[in-house]
Order: C-alpha cells, then structure tokens, then sequence
C-alpha cells in the first residue's frame, strides 16, 4: 500500500501501512548497527516476535509515563550498547510511543527512532506528529520535545486484540479530524461505528490512513505548535483537559475526555450562535453512537473552571476553544470564564 509522506519541516518521513511493514521495519534496521524494540507487557508478548530483535518491556499505562522510567531507559540503552548509530523501535500505544519518543531525542544527543503504533489512539494520533513527552507530579507532559520519528509504521490489524475501551478512546480523535476538516470522514465513521468495535479493516484501515493524511498536513504546517494551525486539533480538547483534571486523571481515558469535550464544545457553539441546530443534531447522533456514557453530573463544576483557567492555550486571560461552524469547518473562539459559565447548565443537560 502506498505510503503517507509527512513533509515536516525538520526532515520528511513515511508513514507505511499494513501487513508488510513488519518486513520493512527489519530492512530498515540492517541500515544499522544495532536496533532494540521498547514495548509494554501487554504488547510485548502479543506482538514481539514479529520482529527479530532484542525487546525491552515497560509496565504498561499511564503511570510509566515519567522522569524515572526516562532516567531507566537510558541506563538500559546505555547497557546494551546503543550508539549514535542504533535503531530504537516503539511498539505500543501512545504511552510507549512519548517515551521512546522522548528518550531518543535525548540519549547520547539524540538517536534513530520509528513508531510501530499498536492502539487506535496511537495509530490516528500520538505515532505521528514528533511530540514526546512525559508527566510529572505537577502535570501531564510537563516535560517533552519535539522530535519527528524516521518513520512509523502501522498495521491495523494488531487493533483486534485492543480492549473496546482502547477503541472508544480512539474513535473520540476519528470523529475530531472529521468534525474539524472533513465531513466525508465524519459520515463514514459515525455509520460504521459498531465496525470499529468489530475491528473491520476495510473501514478502519482507510479511516486511519485519512486521520493521518490530515494530521500529516497539518504537522507539515506547523510543526512545532507555533503558527495556530495545529490548533484546530485542540477541538473537544479544552473541556476534554478540563474533564481530565478535574476527575484527577483517573475516571475518563483521554479519547473518552476528548468526546465529552467534543459534546460540550459543539453545543456550546450552537448557544453562542455559530452552529445551526441540525448539525448540532448529527454532532450528538454520532457521539452517541459511541459506546460511552456520557453523564457530567459526577462534575465538579468549580474543579472544571479551575482547569480551565490553567489551561496552557489561554490567551489574554480567555479560554480557547476551537469550536465546529459545520461539519469540516472549526474556529477558534476566546471566551472568558464568566461567558462559558453562563452556559454550563445549558452545555452539561443530559
Ligand atoms: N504525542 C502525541 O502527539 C500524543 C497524542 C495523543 C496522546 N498521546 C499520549 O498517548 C498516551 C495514551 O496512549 P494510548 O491511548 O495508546 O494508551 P496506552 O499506550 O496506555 O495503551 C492502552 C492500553 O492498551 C494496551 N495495548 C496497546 N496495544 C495493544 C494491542 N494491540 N492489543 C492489546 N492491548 C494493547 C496497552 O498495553 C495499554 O494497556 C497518553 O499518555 C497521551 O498523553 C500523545
Ligand atoms: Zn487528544
């Protein structure tokens, strides 16, 4: 299958798709001196043997996410022998993916990497874009660099062993890139959903490769998160954070945060008159569709607007919120706290 060519500013890399790339991603470590695979317990003894090489295994989850795991890593490599001429390969979803991400973009100035990307969130979004990062007590990817990966590589078929919480977590990203950039995306996804959750490639397999072709561009754009076009991908997002904070990390995954966020957000551009009441319709008629329930009296609502004070896109003392005009189109919107929580009743009605 044809490849994906992310034209980012500090070097351009492929995307490779299907069931080939396990072959390629061998090719490609003979170029060489020695490569190593970085994958969690969970994916390791799933899919580790599909590559010839030596595996190192983290404890899956969000937790792993950290300094200490970083400083690990790198005692680890350093071990092994990786030089400036070894070959790092990030097997796993997101969590796997900001770790090595960050790790070789650090270890010994900076080392060969490539995503093998093996959750839906991870294949639509963190595999691709170069934005490592890890958590700290004090917040989530706190720490992080920008560093493009030499290539990523995705097999959709490994999502058949992904619990169907890891699906719902994705399909909050699939339906963002189709609500801010294009509607044809938005139609398939929110027909075939129950697809997703069966795992059938012939609509999963086109819909990551157009979430990617649409991030790619955009990465392309704007690289490094400085010229506002990435952030259009923040749609769902400001209340999603909000929703994340203000539950402690603990009760929403992120997609799940990001579809909430995405309920509230649609709505809210309905209330301020920027959203015609019919497509406000198909909006909840797709999300609903997702199998996630989505209730918001758990929600503290002082805790919400406390997250969003500090949410790091404000600008002038507003709130950024990228909010949809129609299906493909968004804009970004600034609003103070005193404007969002005027409609917060109205945005949270089941
Ligand atoms: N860098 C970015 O641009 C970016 C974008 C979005 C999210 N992220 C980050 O990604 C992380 C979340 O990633 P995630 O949602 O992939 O979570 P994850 O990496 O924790 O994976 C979710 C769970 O699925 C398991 N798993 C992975 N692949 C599997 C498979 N094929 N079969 C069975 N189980 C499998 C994992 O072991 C884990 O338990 C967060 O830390 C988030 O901050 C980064
Ligand atoms: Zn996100």
């Amino acid at each position: 299958m044809e490849s994906i060519v992310v034209q980012a500013p500090s070097g351009a890399y492929n995307i490779n798709f299907g069931p080939e790339i396990w072959q390629q991603v061998e090719e490609l470590a003979k170029g060489y001196d020695q490569a190593l695979v970085v994958s969690d317990k969970n994916v390791a003894p799933l899919y580790g043997d599909r590559l010839p090489f030596p595996i190192y295994t983290l404890e899956p989850g969000e937790e792993t996410k950290n300094i200490q795991t970083i400083a690990e890593m790198v005692d680890e490599w350093a071990e092994r022998g990786l030089g400036r001429y070894s070959l790092v390969i990030a097997l796993g979803g997101g969590v796997v993916g900001d770790l090595v991400g960050l790790t070789a973009s650090v270890y010994r100035r900076g080392i060969a990497y490539v995503q093998i990307p093996t959750t839906l969130v991870a294949q639509v979004d963190s595999g691709v874009g170069g934005k490592t990062g890890v958590n700290t007590p004090r917040g989530k990817n706190l720490v992080g660099t920008f560093y493009q990966p030499w290539g990523v590589y995705i097999d959709p078929s490994v999502l058949s062993t992904l619990p169907e919480r890891e699906i719902t977590n994705g399909l909050g990203e699939i339906l963002k890139y189709g609500v801010i950039q294009d509607p044809a995306l938005f139609q398939v996804v929110q027909e075939h959903i129950s697809d997703f959750y069966d795992v059938d490639l012939r609509i999963v397999g086109p819909a990551i490769r157009r979430c990617l072709e649409i991030k790619g561009d955009i990465v392309g754009a704007d690289e490094l998160d400085e010229q506002g076009v990435r952030r259009i991908l923040n749609h769902g997002h400001t209340f999603g954070h909000a929703i994340e904070k203000a539950t402690g990390f603990k009760r929403h995954n992120h997609g799940e945060a990001v579809l909430m966020g995405m309920l509230l957000e649609a709505r809210l551009s309905h209330l301020l008159g920027m959203l015609p009441s019919a497509v406000l319709q198909e909006i909840e008629g797709a999300l609903f569709r997702v199998r996630l329930d989505y209730s918001f009296e758990h929600l503290d609502k002082d805790e919400v607007f406390s997250a969003l004070h500090e949410d790091k896109k404000n600008r002038a003392s507003k709130i950024s919120f990228i909010l949809p005009r129609e299906i493909g189109r968004v804009e970004e919107v600034l609003l103070s706290a005193g404007e969002v929580e005027k409609y917060w009743n109205e945005v949270i009605r089941p």
